[in-house]
């Protein structure tokens, strides 16, 4: 069994590297550990930066997401009992669209079997190896030998690709909270996401469509989820949200609850030999700033070209390039990511002075436009080509 390029895992970063590479000629096999029903289903974040929706529908997947997503303009953050708009627009002159995770999973998988695309569910990778270069997997209760040109590794934080990776230097941080996240059949309460800082703990207001509603709340990080029933639930969102001129929030049924660890990390180099990670399976970041998602997005874009390259005229420059490409990125993300939390949310060891602080720092970005600017320009994401990203150009 052969092909061009092999993949791990079918989440975000898998099916749209084979989609990219598709579009280019070039042939890959994708293996997924899990069914289609679990990998459409899971609940993700659900925040695409400009960058994002462009890369889908320049490839020909934006159509349910031009119909289905909702464009926004901008954001609010809101403490001390009232809201404050970052006009993301306004300031950078790009936008955000919500389109759930699962949404854009179930446009790939179904694109990608329509292209008569070879993508294996049910179908786990035990090991891959690098210089071979192939992959081993599980089929059918046998196990095969899926021999390739490269591979690339993107079955996420709990994969098998990045511990094939000798030598890796990894960087990372653990918070001392998580999010409870909730979806509920209700209409939102808000036309544009809420995060708010408040001394109970941070809460975020996002949504999925006109009907249903995305709702997280900080809690600690060996929470029970047993501990909150619905009830509890809503009323700790509607404390959190409370505004000094009765803004009230709409409650209505719960149909998914989850409790999602909050960690940073980072992975370098992306790539030994022949074998290429891209999204969860180098980095992970804490989901305050919404760029997990997004920054699979870039990575495999990025690799989707390097392979293009490197099949039309042989030369593997962009592909020596990658890593340090990727990682440029990664690490604005990773700022990013981890500054947004720290204004956020409550800091359970933190003294008086450090909330002192972190207010000023709220009412700093809420009113100097310099500083809400930085926020916006980081939160829509910075363009994939242009100076901060010399591969791309
Ligand atoms: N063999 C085959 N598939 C595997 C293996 C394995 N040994 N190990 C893991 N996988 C699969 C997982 O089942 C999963 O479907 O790899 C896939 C990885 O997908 P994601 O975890 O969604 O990672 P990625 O595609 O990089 O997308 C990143 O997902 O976690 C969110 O916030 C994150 O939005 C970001 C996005
Ligand atoms: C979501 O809609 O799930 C979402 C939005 C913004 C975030 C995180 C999650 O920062």
């Amino acid at each position: 069994m052969r092909t061009q390029v092999a993949i791990v895992g079918a989440g975000p970063a898998g099916l749209l590297l084979s989609h990219l590479l598709h579009r280019q000629g070039i042939a890959s096999v994708v293996l997924e550990s899990r069914d289609r029903e679990y990998v459409e289903h899971r609940q993700r974040a659900g925040m695409l930066e400009q960058g994002t929706t462009d890369v889908l529908r320049d490839s020909g997947v934006g159509d349910r997401l031009d119909r289905e997503g909702l464009v926004h303009h901008g954001l609010e953050l809101r403490f001390g009992g009232a809201g404050h708009r970052i006009p993301l627009y306004e300031l950078t002159g790009r936008t955000v669209t919500i389109y759930a995770q699962t949404e854009i999973v179930k446009d790939l998988v179904a694109r990608r079997l329509a292209d008569g695309g070879d993508v294996r569910f049910e179908a786990p990778v035990l090991e891959v190896d690098p210089s071979g270069p192939g992959v081993t997997f599980r089929q059918d209760g046998r196990t095969h030998v899926l021999e390739c040109d490269y591979i690339a590794g993107c079955d996420g934080f709990h994969g098998v690709s990045r511990p094939a990776v000798p030598g890796l230097r990894t960087y990372s941080r653990e918070y001392p909270f998580a999010w409870l996240g909730v979806l509920a059949d209700v209409p939102p309460s808000t036309d544009e996401l809420i995060y708010a800082n408040h001394d109970r703990g941070f809460a975020l207001h996002s949504l999925r469509s006109p009907k249903v509603s995305r709702l997280y709340l900080q809690v600690s990080p060996d929470e029970d989820l047993a501990a909150w029933p619905d009830e509890r639930i809503w009323s700790e969102l509607a404390a959190r949200f409370a505004t000094d001129d009765g803004w009230t929030l709409r409650e209505g049924p719960i149909t998914d609850k989850a409790i999602t660890p909050m960690r940073s990390f980072v992975a370098e180099p992306m790539r030994h030999d022949r074998l290429f990670l891209a999204g969860d399976a180098a980095h992970i970041v804490p989901p305050t700033g919404a760029k997990g998602l997004n920054l699979a997005v870039s990575d495999v874009t990025l690799l989707a070209r390097a392979f293009a390259e490197r099949y039309a005229s042989g030369s593997e420059s962009l592909l020596d390039d990658y890593s340090r490409a990727c990682l440029k990125r990664v690490w604005r993300a990773e700022h990013f990511s981890y500054w947004m939390t720290t204004l956020l949310h409550v800091d359970p060891q933190a003294d008086d002075f450090a909330r002192r602080l972190q207010r000023s720092h709220l009412e700093y970005v809420t009113s100097s436009r310099a500083a809400a600017a930085s926020l916006a320009e980081n939160y829509v994401g910075l363009p994939l080509t242009g100076a901060n990203d010399p591969a791309g150009t």
